[in-house]
């Protein structure tokens, strides 16, 4: 039974399909007995956690200002309170910039960027009327070091961090704790989906030559030796659960080489990048 002098911490999480992420944060958030608000587009997306008590499913579509405001009553209403919220939803976007649809650069940022965003304003009123509460925004190693055929994403992830930053730094008075979490290659779905929204871009003019890698970069992370998604939440669920959580927090293969080609002269790490990507 529930001891009521320490009740389980409310966690709401976005973008928790099976096999990313979001769904492995949402089952160590469980394991460590908080009570799991999993959302994500579809329901049906979610299935395997249909029949577990441990978790409140949700659809939600960070996009949409109705779609936010209604789950995040509903969870208020449910449980009183959101401890933590998690902006885990986001979408790879591989495409030169010179050629990018602006559509596509405009959906990057309206789900990394824009959809945390309005996550953020929906939960700080009832976070900050208790004056308790921790905001986790998902960014990435890749923004460390921006590369070829990644720039949408990078940037959209840049502007994250940028906004996580002085979300801290506003907030602090509040009592809510603010949280960049930089991931960095861990299996999930991004290779999958980000070809799935590739094949759809039109054929490239001056980019033609490119086409393989480009493909390539969005199966980067998703490589033999990325971190396995068990390992990276519960590492990641264990530091967001500390009294005082980092300000920034990073885990995973390459999070250490991505973090050291951030402090390399800008022509060694021109040099890299265009190697490694094929430019
Ligand atoms: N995997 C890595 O190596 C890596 C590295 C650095 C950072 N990250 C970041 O980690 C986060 C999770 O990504 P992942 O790797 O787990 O990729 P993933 O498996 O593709 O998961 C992305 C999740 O975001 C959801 N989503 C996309 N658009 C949404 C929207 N408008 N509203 C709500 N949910 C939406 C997806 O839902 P659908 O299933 O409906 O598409 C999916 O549940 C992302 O922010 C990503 O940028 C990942």
């Amino acid at each position: 039974m529930e001891d009521d002098r320490t009740p389980k911490p409310v966690v709401i999480i976005t973008g928790c399909s099976t096999g990313g992420i979001g769904h492995a944060l949402a089952c160590a958030f469980a394991e460590k007995k908080c009570r799991v608000v999993a959302t994500s587009r579809s329901r049906s997306s979610m299935a395997e956690l249909e029949d577990d008590h441990r978790f409140l499913l949700e659809e939600l579509d960070v996009q949409s200002d109705e779609s936010v405001r209604r789950v995040v009553d509903a969870v208020v209403e449910t449980y009183g309170r959101i401890d933590v919220l998690v902006n885990n939803a986001g979408i790879q976007c591989v495409a030169p910039l010179a050629e990018v649809p602006l559509s596509a650069v405009q959906n990057s940022f309206d789900t990394n960027v824009f959809g945390s965003l309005r996550m953020v304003q929906a939960v700080v009123p009832h976070m900050a009327t208790r004056k308790k509460g921790k905001i986790v925004n998902i960014g990435s190693v890749a923004a460390l070091a921006s590369g070829p055929w990644s720039g949408t994403y990078t940037a959209s992830k840049a502007a994250l961090h940028a906004l996580t930053d002085t979300l801290r730094l506003e907030l602090g008075h509040f009592g809510i704790d603010v949280v960049n979490v930089l991931p960095g290659a861990i299996k999930s779905n991004i290779g999958d989906s980000a070809i799935a929204s590739y094949n759809r871009m039109p054929e490239w003019k001056l980019f033609k030559p490119f086409e393989a890698a480009i493909r390539d970069r969005a199966y980067f992370s998703q490589k033999s030796k990325s971190t396995p998604t068990d390992e990276f939440a519960r590492n990641t669920v264990a530091a967001i659960l500390k009294e005082k959580p980092p300000a920034w927090f990073t885990y995973g293969h390459y999070s250490t080489v991505m973090a050291i080609m951030y402090h390399l002269p800008i022509s060694v790490r021109d040099f890299i990048l265009k190697k490694a990507m094929k430019c």
